[in-house]
């Protein structure tokens, strides 16, 4: 069997100028290589979304996640501190939990029986002193914890680099926008139900980007919803508002409905006895921001946000708002696990959180009408990008992807009240070429230069 290319930095540098142009080859939408350098250089380094404060409610809670490969074990202790492990029993490497939520003191590991509290320290060995016998120090042996854990507006994340930057740091000019998002009630967000998951046949970055980057594709893969008069008619919705490049590639759109920009639904359709609230826990950038517009992007490298509500004309399913966060799981270099959250204000009435649970549902959980758009369009992408020729690695030839929209044409606005280099318009890949240009950099750091082997 031929042996597959490496990636080398030579590849990597080539990558970048490329991207300098405006486009990326195709190529590394499907390469496995890319995908295993990937794991290790992105996944392994950033910060990534674990959990929502709010699934771990007492003292006991506890969720099962993933980073990538490794299972981690989310755990509240007694104290209320949130605690993070490898889920792997430290005897012989068993998924110690393979529940995804629930509320215990300890856990008992199915292979040998190994227990370990909810602090992950080792307090039970089957039979232990008559076959270890007593010089067996158990603190050796407690659950791995993931190397850095921190959380941000109750957004819990894990990194498993040792040498990580701090979260602030890491979200950097985002914190500004997830304020906004997350901060605007004064019982902040909760999660309603449990995440939902599905499969998809498709890249990470394919699905990532087309969260964080790309309100153009709406016009055509979401055409229906236009038909069912559940999005504005006009050509160039969602194009209007700005589309907002942040540190180390996170980003936001902040998407008007027309181009006057004040919204028909003011507040994402909040019920008007929460907007004074709203008043005095946001700036008044953000306020007029929350007011006016919806907002589409994500953290990189693989958690998408999305919070608005539908002008549904048809029925009254899309008039409630919800917050969406879903991460981008990596499972091969064609496949990923969605993971997505529904979050809404917990200060909203019982009645309203409950139709926004629904409207989430019907729109963007497995089975909804704009998420089935989506879903089938990242799978064409990966059907068409598998073959002999999209898997050219010579650049000599034209297997490029296109980055090209508003390039050296559409300049910042400078009067633009949040922080970030806003662009005035959504219909933009100025925040996509940044997620690459990140991309890039996170592959080329520490990559040993070698010559390519075949
Ligand atoms: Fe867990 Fe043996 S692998 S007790
Ligand atoms: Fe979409």
């Amino acid at each position: 069997m031929e042996k597959h290319s490496r990636i080398t930095k030579e590849t990597l540098l080539s990558l970048k100028e490329k991207l300098k142009d405006g486009v990326l080859p195709q190529w590394v939408l499907a390469d496995r290589d890319m995908y295993d350098l990937e794991i290790k250089q992105v996944f392994g380094k950033t910060w990534q979304f674990l959990a929502h404060e709010s699934e771990l409610k007492e003292p006991g809670s506890y969720v099962t996640r993933w980073i990538a490969n490794d299972p981690i074990l989310l755990t509240k202790t007694k104290s209320g501190e949130i605690k993070a492990f490898l889920n792997s029993c430290t005897h012989r490497g068993t998924l110690l939990c393979t529940a995804d939520s629930g509320k215990q003191k300890s856990f008992t590991c199915p292979f040998h029986g190994w227990t370990y509290n909810n602090e992950g320290d080792l307090v039970g060995i089957a039979v232990g002193n008559k076959v270890y016998g007593e010089e067996m120090n158990k603190e050796d042996w407690n659950l791995r914890p993931v190397p850095n854990v921190d959380s941000y507006q109750g957004m819990i994340f894990g990194n498993l680099d040792h040498n990580a930057e701090s979260l602030s740091d890491y979200l950097g000019n985002m914190k500004w926008y997830l304020d906004m998002m997350l901060g605007r009630s004064d019982g902040g967000m909760e999660v309603q139900g449990s995440p939902q998951r599905y499969v998809v046949e498709a890249n990470w970055k394919v699905t990532a980007e087309n969260f964080e980057s790309d309100p153009y594709h709406v016009q055509f893969t979401h055409k229906s919803s236009k038909e069912l008069g559940i999005a504005p008619n006009d050509p160039f919705f969602p194009g209007h508002g700005h589309q907002v490049v942040l540190d180390n590639g996170h980003g936001i759109n902040l998407v008007q409905f027309d181009d006057t920009g004040v919204s028909p639904i003011p507040y994402q359709g909040m019920p008007e006895s929460m907007w004074p609230m709203f008043q005095k826990n946001l700036n008044v950038a953000q306020n007029d921001m929350v007011k006016d517009t919806f907002f589409v992007g994500g953290v990189y490298p693989n958690l998408g946000f999305l919070q608005f509500s539908l002008p549904l004309l048809n029925s009254e399913m899309g008039l409630y708002n919800f917050l969406n966060f879903r991460v981008w799981r990596p499972l091969a270099p064609d496949k990923v696990e969605v993971w997505s959250w529904h979050l809404i204000d917990k200060d909203a009435p019982q009645e309203y959180k409950e139709k926004s649970y629904v409207t989430f549902l019907g729109t963007f959980g497995p089975s909804g009408l704009l998420e089935q758009d989506d879903a089938e369009i990242w799978s064409r992408v990966t059907q068409a990008s598998n073959g002999i020729m999209a898997q050219d690695k010579d650049l000599s030839y034209n297997s490029f992807l296109n980055y090209l929209m508003g390039m050296d044409r559409v300049q910042p606005n400078e009067d633009f009240p949040g922080p970030g280099v806003a662009y005035p318009l959504c219909f933009l890949d100025t925040l996509s070429r940044s997620m690459h240009k990140r991309w890039i950099d996170l592959l080329l750091a520490e990559t040993p230069v070698k010559e390519e082997v075949r």
